[in-house]
């Protein structure tokens, strides 16, 4: 999504701005063209060589040197660029925009650009909180900049309060929520991910090796294209600071229980979570000791996406078919059996594919049989290949409202 992008990063002079070195660094890992403007007093905290190098252009901090060029400046960069991010931004540089204020080349770039502005506010907690500051955020805000909201914690000043930085993944998810299409906008999507964990005794459960990352990241690509989403998630531990607001359960009863409970108004479901098939008949409620033998006695788990199936008000279901073999076969067969509009198969023993790993080598099979493959990918962009998919076949059925 970030690929051959063109990013303009203002840094303005807070002691967050060594946290911009980083943003700067997962903009260009994925493939983003950056140019970065700094303000004179962000060159007090961070040398504008730093910027120069990690971006592989050169840093403007002087508004009058570019005038000396052949191109004016703020206005050719300004007119490249896809999205204009500050971060940090303080006080002063929101003030000033919010006030028509350009008088320097950060300010004068912001008036210029026509190109979406996101705002990484980074404060102490009274300056944040003051009425001026607020008033001119809400100001900026009627006029369409965006803002992320500061993080809490321990400010560089000992306080402890709101006005940090934003996390950088959550800045790197909100531009490219920025640069992404709205086409799943109007779209109310529950998303299933991760593993169940079925308890045998206090100590012991059965589980599986589904880590989550494919149904955060359907949830993240979603919510990013405009969708409303609901994600409902087996105990994923990695994966609980994504930002992404979660419904926990832990068993296949309770993944069930908060489907049903969350399907009003939904449009679409995507079943990407590993449901366990069965679990232990009875709980122990002591731990089981080792004595001999030990048989465990399992009974069936329902199986939530049959169950939507038969639904009379069925939203467009999707289901996963983790396979190690008759791929086709068996993907084929569950859409029939469980009634989905399409299923997402992969051969779960493929180097890059399946469980735990950050890629995956898919498959995409529809009810009429057609079926198309897709070479390995990130996780990512698996959920962009599949919502683009199901986005297709819905306006093919004229599903889209
Ligand atoms: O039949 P199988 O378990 O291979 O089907 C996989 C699909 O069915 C996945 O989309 C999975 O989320 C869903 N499933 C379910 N309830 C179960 C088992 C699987 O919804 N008990």
């Amino acid at each position: 999504m970030l690929q051959g992008k063109e990013i303009l990063l203002g840094v303005t002079g807070g002691i967050a701005a060594y946290k911009s070195v980083l943003l700067l660094r997962e903009l260009t890992k994925y493939g983003a063209n950056v140019n970065v403007i700094m303000t004179k007093s962000a060159t007090e905290f961070v040398g504008s060589l730093t910027f120069q190098t990690l971006s592989g252009n050169p840093v403007t901090t002087d508004i009058f040197t570019l005038f000396a060029s052949s191109e004016i400046g703020h206005v050719s960069l300004a007119s490249r660029a896809d999205l204009l991010v500050i971060a940090p931004a303080t006080a002063n540089i929101i003030g000033k925009i919010a006030n028509g204020i350009a008088d320097d080349f950060l300010t004068t770039m912001v008036m210029a650009t026509r190109v979406p502005v996101l705002f990484a506010p980074a404060m102490n907690t009274n300056m944040w909180a003051s009425r001026v500051v607020q008033r001119n955020i809400s100001d900026l805000k009627e006029m369409d900049y965006n803002f992320m909201e500061p993080a809490e914690g321990e400010l560089a000043c000992g306080v402890v309060g709101r006005g940090k930085l934003a996390d950088i993944d959550a800045i790197m998810d909100e531009i490219k929520a920025l640069l992404s299409p709205n086409d799943l906008q109007g779209e109310k999507i529950l998303i299933s991910a991760g593993p169940t964990e079925e308890a045998i005794d206090p100590a012991r459960c059965l589980t599986n090796r589904s880590s989550g990352k494919m149904g955060y990241n359907l949830a993240a690509v979603a919510r990013r294209r405009g969708a409303e989403v609901i994600l409902v998630a087996g105990p994923c531990a990695e994966l609980e600071n994504w930002g992404i607001k979660v419904i926990n359960c832990k068993t296949a009863l309770e993944m069930a229980d908060a489907i049903d409970q969350n399907l009003d108004g939904v449009t679409s479901v995507i079943m990407a979570a590993a449901v366990a098939d069965f679990r232990p008949a009875e709980q122990a409620a002591e731990k089981i000791k080792r004595d001999g033998n030990y048989c465990l006695e399992l009974e069936p788990n329902p199986d939530i996406l049959a169950g939507l199936g038969k639904r009379p008000d069925k939203p467009f279901l999707v289901g996963f078919a983790a396979e190690t073999n008759k791929l086709f076969d068996h993907a084929q067969g569950k859409i029939k059996r469980k009634n989905l509009d399409m299923i997402v198969a992969n051969d779960v023993t493929a180097p890059g594919a399946g469980f735990s790993v950050d890629t995956n080598i898919i498959c995409i099979i529809d009810r009429d049989g057609q079926m198309t493959d897709f070479p390995l990918m990130s996780k990512e962009n698996v959920a962009g290949v599949i919502l683009d998919h199901m986005l297709k076949l819905k306006k093919k059925r004229r599903l889209l409202a």
